[in-house]
């Protein structure tokens, strides 16, 4: 069968290929344990659940969600309750919010609602793997902006040439960061904004981490001067609400490209289950208290797992964003043979860097996202397998 050729340029979705290893090892009996995927195992908020089954009950709920073709009224007034309440951002909800099937998808309607076949997109290097496909699936190119961790991984716009600038359409990246964990400062996300109106980029920031902060502020682009002129924020409640699962988010921001994102997705599908937008807007009105007891499960996690990492020799810190630690390989390593050794000796696996991009290798990241007594076992098999080793 001859498909698109375009399919030709996506490379196998780094945790498909993972879980078909991780599949494997388990059918001849390993004991995997898996810190490569950001998706918690830790349950969604009670009443969350139980708003879904309250909805699901109700037979208006089961027809096709289109009545507001941007989602819900009501959950897009939840989304700027929350976006004033945790943010500090007001949004006009009927202007300046649509209801996404998660910010993944976001991504990809943001492409098709906004960029042209032959256009050049900016995307961060290290960054999410989601953003590359959802351009060349557009018709679009990408092209990679450094990272680097001597800038504390935030992007260096001068190192972007003029002339690529000025071609470039639009702008994907995010912080608090995946891979890095790296977080955004209000100057950075100022000279976002001005970046992108003086080369007339428009700007996908992707925010879906914005909870998940240890001791920093939390942010938003669209709190910077102007950043409603150029572009939108993603969002979603998976991370923060342990909602991976439930397929629910939000880009809101410039109305024109908002519009654009809901045009694309109208003729794509029809929108998110009403029973999981009621389930949404309870999370957003009223789980602040969850997030702040799912910060101290991942500050507990982070802390026994970098007592670990420094006893191996490990000399970095903790970020300060997202549920991720992003870490040096050791000398004599790439991050793919060092993710070998650790699944050969360890049975634990983590993802490599280099599947975020040029400036990713080097480095892996493991994702705090599994259970204390499988992380205290993966930890106990790294101390007891990994000799002390030179970062
Ligand atoms: C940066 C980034 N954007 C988007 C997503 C997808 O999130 P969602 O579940 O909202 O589609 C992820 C998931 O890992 C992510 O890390």
């Amino acid at each position: 069968m001859r498909t698109a050729d375009r399919l030709t340029k996506i490379p196998p979705y780094l945790f498909m290929t993972l879980r078909n290893k991780i599949n494997e090892a388990r059918a001849r009996g390993v004991d995997v344990i898996s810190l490569a995927i950001g998706d918690p195992v830790d349950p969604t908020p009670q009443r969350v659940i139980d708003r879904l089954c309250e909805a699901a009950q109700d037979p208006a709920n089961h027809r096709y969600p289109t009545d507001e073709e941007w989602g819900m009224l009501a959950f897009r007034e939840a989304v700027a309750r929350w976006y004033g309440r945790r943010l500090g951002v007001t949004l006009d909800p009927r202007k300046e919010v649509v209801a996404l099937i998660g910010s993944k998808e976001g991504c990809h309607h943001f492409a098709l609602g906004v960029i042209d076949p032959g256009d050049l997109v900016l995307v961060t290097d290290p960054g999410y793997p989601g953003y590359r496909p959802s351009i060349w699936f557009a018709g679009a190119e990408p092209y990679a902006v450094p990272m680097r961790e001597a800038n504390n991984y935030l992007v260096d716009f001068s190192e972007i040439p003029s002339d690529v600038a000025k071609r470039a359409r639009a702008f994907y990246l995010n912080y608090p960061n995946n891979p890095t964990g790296a977080v955004a400062t209000r100057a950075f996300l100022d000279d976002l904004a001005a970046f992108a109106r003086d080369n007339d980029i428009v700007v996908c920031y992707d925010n879906p981490y914005a909870e998940l902060v240890f001791g920093v502020e939390r942010l938003s682009f669209l709190a910077a001067t102007g950043a409603r002129e150029v572009g939108v924020e993603l969002n979603s409640l998976s991370k923060p609400y342990n909602m991976t699962g439930w397929r629910i988010g939000m880009a809101c921001g410039n109305p024109d490209v908002v519009k654009a994102i809901a045009t694309s997705k109208a003729n794509t599908d029809s929108g998110v289950f009403n029973a999981v937008q009621y389930a949404g807007i309870e999370a957003l009105d009223h789980c602040d208290d969850f997030i702040g007891h799912m910060i101290e499960v991942y500050r507990r996690r982070r802390e026994k797992t970098l007592a670990v990492l420094s006893d191996l020799g490990w000399p970095g810190e903790a970020p300060p964003g997202t549920f991720y630690l992003w870490v040096r390989v050791p000398e004599g390593y790439t991050s793919a043979t060092f993710c070998e050794f650790l699944f050969e000796r360890c049975a634990v696996v983590a993802a490599p860097g280099a599947a975020y991009g040029q400036f990713g290798e080097g480095y892996v990241r493991f994702s705090l996202t599994v259970e204390d007594a499988r992380l205290d076992e993966a930890l106990q098999r790294m101390r007891g397998q990994l000799p002390r080793q030179k970062f």
